[in-house]
């Protein structure tokens, strides 16, 4: 008797068809209760469940933000020398009363660099109200507003409560330049650990495999001075440096209008909207993105067929045997 026959064929088959779909069907209600878990996560505000690299691999957007301050302008002035290359500004409108502050936003946004909104540094939002905050968020993104002509869709600010009402996409980033902790001693090469930061990230995959959101506070004079060697060292590795609507692939990076302080709703729905909106932004995580994080999700995914295909092969050996 042969050890495979037509019979014996067939019913593999539909074992194994069937067998397969059960293990990943009950494989797709863990994901489905893994994506349950993690709205929740959003919903308490972890500032690591926000977009925090490009979309593309090979794209790098850096942010100056916390600003602006007297560097803004040696800062614009640099990147108006460097060619194909853009960059975003997230202001703080703290300090926007200032004409040396205001001057140097207005060039960056004329320049045409991208602008987005950053919570003031000098309050907590966690000591605000719902209402307190959609009012701060409103004075401050009509001062950009004022400056620069844009309204701002993109903001930096953790324990955001109202933010994604207002139609707001929180942000945050994987590469920081710590440029705040390096102090300029009157020649250039004292800038240069901001410098290092980004060629230590980009050692640790080969050049332009990975993508970033890179932040910078446009607040010390270091940052100013290393901008020429920040992005000579981008396209040096292969990088190119984006604004942060294509680094999203968003092609509506700015709201229409700062909204209006009128819509209250209540906390309950409040905090309904925000954790859909919230898995909306989610950043895409694949196999071959370089992060650490998205790495480890890659093989998850393949560890998630293991049991379907152990299975399977069981099966084939009980046919097989019997
Ligand atoms: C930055 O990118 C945006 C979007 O592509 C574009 O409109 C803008 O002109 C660019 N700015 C510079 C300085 O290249
Ligand atoms: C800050 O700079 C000092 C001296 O340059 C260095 O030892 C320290 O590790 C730096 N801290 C951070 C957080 O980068
Ligand atoms: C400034 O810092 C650089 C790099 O750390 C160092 O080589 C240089 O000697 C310093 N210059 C002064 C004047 O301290
Ligand atoms: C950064 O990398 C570039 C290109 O590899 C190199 O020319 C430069 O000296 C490096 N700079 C620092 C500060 O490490
Ligand atoms: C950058 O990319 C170009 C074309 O894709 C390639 O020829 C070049 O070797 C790359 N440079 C580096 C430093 O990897």
């Amino acid at each position: 008797m042969p050890i495979i026959n037509s019979f014996r064929f067939t019913v593999f088959v539909c074992l194994t068809i069937g067998v397969y779909y059960l293990t990943s069907d009950s494989h797709s209600s863990h994901s489905g209760s893994h994506v349950r878990k993690k709205r929740a996560v959003v919903s308490s505000f972890d500032p690591q469940s926000y977009p925090q690299f490009c979309q593309t691999q090979g794209q790098i957007a850096v942010v100056f933000t916390e600003g602006p301050s007297k560097w803004t302008a040696d800062v614009v002035t640099s990147l108006k020398t460097l060619k194909g290359v853009n960059a975003s500004f997230f202001p703080v409108t703290t300090y926007l009363n200032d004409v040396a502050n205001n001057v140097p936003l207005q060039l960056a946004a004329k320049a045409g660099y991208f602008i987005g909104q950053r919570w003031t540094t000098s309050v907590d939002p966690r000591s605000l109200s719902d209402d307190q905050i959609v009012s701060e968020l409103l004075t401050e993104c009509q001062r950009i507003q004022t400056y620069t002509s844009k309204v701002p869709k993109y903001i930096w600010m953790n324990y955001g409560q109202a933010v994604r009402r207002l139609g707001y996409v929180p942000l945050w980033w994987n590469l920081d330049t710590m440029d705040y902790n390096v102090t300029y001693n009157g020649s250039a090469a004292s800038c240069n650990p901001i410098i290092k930061k980004y060629n230590d990230t980009f050692q640790l995959l080969p050049n332009g495999w990975g993508r970033y959101i890179a932040v910078e506070r446009d607040l010390y004079q270091c940052t100013a001075v290393s901008v020429a060697g920040v992005f000579s060292t981008i396209s040096a590795h292969n990088y190119t440096a984006v604004d942060m609507g294509t680094c999203l692939g968003d092609q509506n990076p700015y709201r229409t209008s700062c909204g209006t302080t009128s819509s209250s709703t209540t906390t309950a729905s409040l905090a309904a909207t925000e954790s859909i909106a919230a898995t909306e932004v989610q950043p895409t995580l694949t196999p071959t993105t370089s992060e650490g994080k998205s790495t480890a999700k890659g093989s998850q995914g393949y560890a998630r067929h293991v049991p379907s295909l152990l299975i399977t092969i069981l099966l084939l050996a009980y046919v097989f045997i019997v």
